[in-house]
């Protein structure tokens, strides 16, 4: 799993439900953390709070009688950066190192930013530890902004932070690219622009292996991932596929995208339908990210439109969603209003093309919406 002198002292979180607040995880999260047994010894980051003795655990062993000389410090989110108070207190003559902005933050956190036991790095900055040299890359807002990425010129290991992560314990899951692109669209999605640097920047390096915070080590996988990457990064669709997000109360809006979908795969395209009220919305949206078309069919509610399709196309906007074709399908028993709630929410967003066919349920299906949903299925599909 790893080279010969780094360790992996990573721990699983088998028992979380919800990963940083809002991101259901299922087969649990994995926080890693890497020490590089050298003439020297470097800890990569240490894991979430409620880890810290079974790190501590796993850093003693590997350590043996010897102790550390520095803690790089990648990312101060909470997931890893909570035993850096044990290990300063356990290690009294190591030494963090770490972005300046990483220390303005610790000092939030832990009320020190350890000004006497600390190396400040920035971009292109090196540090020796016998066979190992690693050197640093600025990575800001992947996913936070004093995050700093390490690079083992020696092995060609990037330790990459959150990048190249992935949602799921590593005693349960690989590689897996749903999971993975749920974890990028949902935690880094936003910050599609400066991904695309750190890609410029990986570009430029041999890298034979990436070492996460979260996930498994990639390294076969590798070029497989940084394709995904480039494409969530770009905002570009991976597929033609056609998501279809809705919500319905009494089951009219549900059947007519049953129609819909229906329709859609009868020309020879996948269509896949997700009810947002029995749906992660973590999940859809990935499913949005991934297609190239994107249905939304909603109930009128309040005058406005139903509250999780308010609250799935806000989570959309806010994850900079963008370059894709949007088609709306609303229903309203006396005033429908709900579509054009639904296009106003993207006024602001870049590349967005909304079908001409929409379609107009005042409650039950009528034949002119079979005939819409005909038509719209023909333009989806043309
Ligand atoms: Fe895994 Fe942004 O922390």
């Amino acid at each position: 799993m790893t080279m010969a002198d780094i360790k992996y002292i990573g721990v699983d979180d088998l028992d979380i439900d919800i990963f940083e607040g809002q991101y259901p995880v299922k087969d649990g999260m994995s926080y890693n953390s890497y020490v590089i047994l050298d003439e020297k010894i470097a800890v990569l980051d240490t894991v979430d709070g409620s880890f810290i003795d079974e790190w501590m655990d796993k850093l003693k062993a590997v350590l043996d009688t010897r102790k550390p000389n520095y803690l790089i410090v990648q990312h101060m989110e909470p997931d890893h950066s909570a035993g850096i108070a044990r290990f300063m207190d356990e290690y009294p003559e190591a030494v963090i190192v770490s972005s300046m902005m990483a220390f303005n933050i610790m000092k939030g956190y832990f009320n020190t930013d350890y000004a006497d036991r600390r190396i400040i790095s920035k971009e292109g900055d090196t540090l020796s530890l016998g066979r190992h040299t690693l050197s640093f890359i600025a990575a800001p807002m992947v996913h936070w902004p004093e995050v700093m990425l390490t690079y083992d010129t020696t092995d060609k290991i990037l330790f990459s932070a959150d990048a190249f992560g992935q949602f799921g314990a590593l005693s349960r899951t690989g590689l897996n690219i749903d999971e993975a692109r749920r974890y990028y669209i949902g935690i880094v999605g936003k910050f599609g622009l400066q991904v695309e640097a750190l890609l410029k920047k990986a570009a430029g390096i041999e890298i034979k292996a990436v070492y996460p915070l979260h996930g498994p080590i990639i390294t076969d996988e590798l070029p497989l991932l940084l394709d995904h990457y480039k494409l969530w990064a770009g905002y570009e669709s991976e597929c033609d596929d056609c998501i279809i997000a809705y919500t319905s109360v009494y089951g009219h809006t549900a059947q007519i995208v049953r129609m819909l979908a229906s329709e859609i795969e009868s020309r020879g395209r996948r269509a896949l339908a997700y009810d947002l009220a029995r749906t992660d919305h973590s999940i859809v949206l990935a499913e949005a990210f991934r297609a190239g078309t994107l249905i939304l069919a909603s109930t009128t509610y309040n005058t406005g439109v139903f509250p999780a399709m308010r609250s799935f196309i806000d989570t959309l906007v806010e994850h900079g969603y963008k370059n894709r074709t949007v088609g709306i399908i609303e229903n309203g028993s006396w005033a429908p209003t709900a579509a054009k709630v639904m296009k106003a929410k993207f006024e602001n967003s870049q590349g967005i093309r909304f079908l001409e066919n929409s379609i107009t349920l005042k409650g039950g299906i009528s034949s002119e919406n079979i005939e819409a949903l005909k038509a719209m299925a023909d333009e989806i599909c043309s």
